[in-house]
């Protein structure tokens, strides 16, 4: 079974879907990839759409349960650094399923924000838990395995995309992904599917990967316990895979 923690799934709220019928459409993909949980991330650059988010949240449920589909939709969101965190931390779409305690965060690809690890660490002191999406792909941490291990240690949880580990965002950020996951620094691997051409879900070829390389026990706590124990709010295990 697949958990997917990070998906732009929603219509016309960000750069995911643009249509109903087109989310319905990647709904019906991820469960045919065996995707049996998703959360849907839209990003969020203020905390004016919180009603639209959930206008749409509600939708594509209620469309899920009318088809029947083997899958349970949930509500987070992927907030931005750089957009007034703590505002939209307290929106009730800020933390997955609004209970307040775990957030995924994302910064520019392009640079590593000042003061990221301190306003972090501070939030964490009131209860928070980030969740860093995708840094093998944010271009001046490529390569530094040793700052992601420092965030690590910070109490910062790292998910990389199956994407990365696939070779879709080139040579180094694939190589620097599987780097991460082999030095025990990754504890949920996502789709961050927008779409249903290029960046779509691919968490199934992914865990193949993983799997032949790790084993089992590691391809499950990366895809499936991990995520799943994230959603219902209990504390995450490190993976330290061995070959
Ligand atoms: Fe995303």
């Amino acid at each position: 079974m697949l958990v997917d923690i990070h998906s732009h799934i929603l219509n016309g709220v960000d750069d995911g879907p643009e249509s109903f019928e087109m989310a319905m459409e990647m709904v019906r993909f991820a469960c045919e990839t065996g995707i049996r949980v998703v959360v849907a991330t839209p990003h969020i650059l203020d905390n004016q759409n919180e009603e639209l988010v959930i206008s749409r949240f509600r939708k594509l449920s209620e469309a899920i349960i009318d088809e029947k589909l083997p899958i349970d939709l949930f509500l987070g969101s992927e907030i931005n650094f750089q957009f007034g965190i703590n505002e939209i931390l307290d929106t009730s779409i800020g933390t997955y399923r609004g209970i307040g305690r775990y957030f995924l965060v994302e910064t520019t690809l392009t640079h590593y924000p000042k003061h990221f690890d301190e306003t972090l660490f501070e939030l964490q002191t009131n209860g928070r838990i980030p969740i860093f999406a995708h840094p093998e792909r944010v271009g001046p941490i490529v390569g530094n395995s040793d700052l992601v291990e420092y965030l690590v240690a910070q109490g910062i949880l790292v998910q990389v995309n199956s994407g990365s580990l696939l070779g879709m965002f080139g040579k180094r950020v694939h190589d620097f992904a599987w780097k991460l996951i082999e030095k025990g620094l990754v504890h949920f691997i996502a789709s961050d599917a927008h779409n249903m051409r290029r960046r779509s879900f691919n968490l199934d070829a992914a865990w193949n990967e993983v799997y032949k390389l790790y084993g089992e026990e590691t391809a499950e706590k990366l895809f499936c316990n991990n995520p799943l124990r994230m959603i219902f709010s209990e504390n995450v295990e490190s993976v330290k895979p061995v070959k």
